[in-house]
């Protein structure tokens, strides 16, 4: 409620945050679907915003983390030495792409990627012009944040990207409006996460597929927030049948620790070395950040996490939802896997439920950066389905207090 006072902690430790409303809860330690502070257990239903698909400190991640560690960390810059744990994981993830995304360029971060995917993009097509959507967000490295369609966190840092270009999500008609044979790459999400889970329409993914073929543009995939189980699928084109020329991965990629890729043919990906250096990373692809990752894509399939654990979660939360906010009126929900998100009539009952859930319940949600009345809903797929519905029902019982007090 008072964002002055928590901001203020930030500067008196010589600390910037940037966020408009900081959670400040003082983290001790996390475990699993917990993280524990001031003598509090919270339960994190954010999942660090879609990087702990398995919660904390999974013991086989914990183990392959440790593992990694006694044998070499940092060695060489991306690109010069053989890493084993580079190529185990590179071979792991495209073993579970289709053949067409077979070469795997490992980044820090997902904007550092969706960078090298634009790069990717310009060089290999000698196009400029690139089309993003309204509401998107893909980071915050130049080239990504050109793509934020909002100018109120772009302003003042301008100019941006020149020929970047903003269509309505979901509507082809404004793609066809942008799109020619002078665009490089077309940029999406197929759910847009920080719109507050806005899936896209399987039509709408089907024809841009078919605009960028006609065009000669790539069309690359964003799935740094849904990929990894997070809506449903190992990856969220797999719901939607459609192949990306390019796809962007992030967040539960490493596993808990940084790490980015972009994927695209080999053909493609060639075009960054014709000429060399097309794109250069100190730390991307860390052995550390590889061996978590790879051990957290283990768990994901041998654990049945993807396949049985997740469509479970996906149904305790739309019953969940349905039951306690399925009648209130002006409330609605959107979920996709477990990716969800619960959106109530007014910014200021949003911002009420949120603190109040988190400072009087210890259950973690969160803001959307560009949904204002949304909460966003991201657990852990390893969370104990009881512990879900109960969570779930405390959120729903606050959110009713709120909206009766109106
Ligand atoms: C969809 C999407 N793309 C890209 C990014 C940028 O990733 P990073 O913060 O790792 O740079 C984010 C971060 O939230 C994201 O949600």
């Amino acid at each position: 409620m008072n964002g002055e006072k928590e901001i203020n902690v930030w500067f008196e430790a010589g600390l910037l945050p940037t966020s408009r409303h900081p959670l400040n809860v003082k983290v001790e330690r996390a475990e699993g679907p917990f993280i524990y502070g001031k003598g509090k257990r919270y339960v994190d239903l954010i999942s660090g915003i879609a990087v702990n698909i398995i919660g904390h400190r999974h013991p086989y991640v914990i183990k392959a983390v440790k593992e990694q560690l006694d044998r070499y960390d940092h060695v060489m810059v991306y690109g010069d030495f053989v890493l084993d744990i580079q190529m185990a994981y590179a071979r792991a993830l495209t073993d579970l792409l289709p053949s067409s995304l077979n070469t795997v360029f490992f980044t820090n971060s997902g904007s550092e990627a969706i960078d090298g995917a634009i790069k990717l993009a310009r060089r290999y097509t000698g196009k400029a012009k690139v089309i993003a959507f309204k509401n998107a967000y893909h980071g915050s490295t130049y080239g990504a944040w050109t793509l934020a369609s909002h100018s109120d966190i772009t302003q003042g840092m301008e100019p941006l990207l020149p020929e970047v270009y903003h269509a309505e999500f979901n509507n082809i008609e404004s793609v066809k409006r942008l799109i020619d044979e002078h665009v490089a790459c077309v940029i999406v999400e197929p759910v847009q996460g920080e719109a507050g889970v806005v899936p896209a329409k399987p039509e709408f993914l089907k024809e841009l597929r078919g605009l960028c073929r006609d065009v000669g543009a790539l069309l690359i995939f964003d799935e740094v927030q849904t990929a990894f189980g997070r809506t449903g699928s190992l990856f969220a084109f797999e719901n939607y049948g459609v192949i990306p020329d390019v796809l962007v991965l992030a967040k539960a990629l490493g596993g808990g620790f940084p790490l980015g890729a972009f994927i695209s043919s080999k053909e493609i990906m060639g075009s960054l070395l014709d000429p060399p250096f097309g794109h250069i990373t100190t730390y991307g692809g860390h052995p550390i950040s590889c061996a978590a990752g790879k051990a957290t894509l283990e768990v994901l399939i041998e654990d049945k996490i993807v396949s049985e654990k997740i469509p479970r979660l996906e149904n305790i939360i739309k019953e969940v939802f349905s039951e306690e906010l399925g009648e209130v009126e002006g409330v609605s929900f959107t979920v996709v896997g477990i990716m969800g998100a619960i959106h109530l009539p007014e910014k200021e009952i949003t911002d009420t439920v949120i603190r109040r859930v988190i400072n009087e319940h210890q259950i973690i949600v969160d803001w959307f950066l560009f949904a204002e009345t949304g909460i966003r809903i991201y657990p852990p797929a390893i969370i104990d389905e009881g512990l879900l519905a109960h969570s779930l029902k405390t959120i729903a019982g606050v959110i009713k207090s709120e909206i009766n007090k109106r």
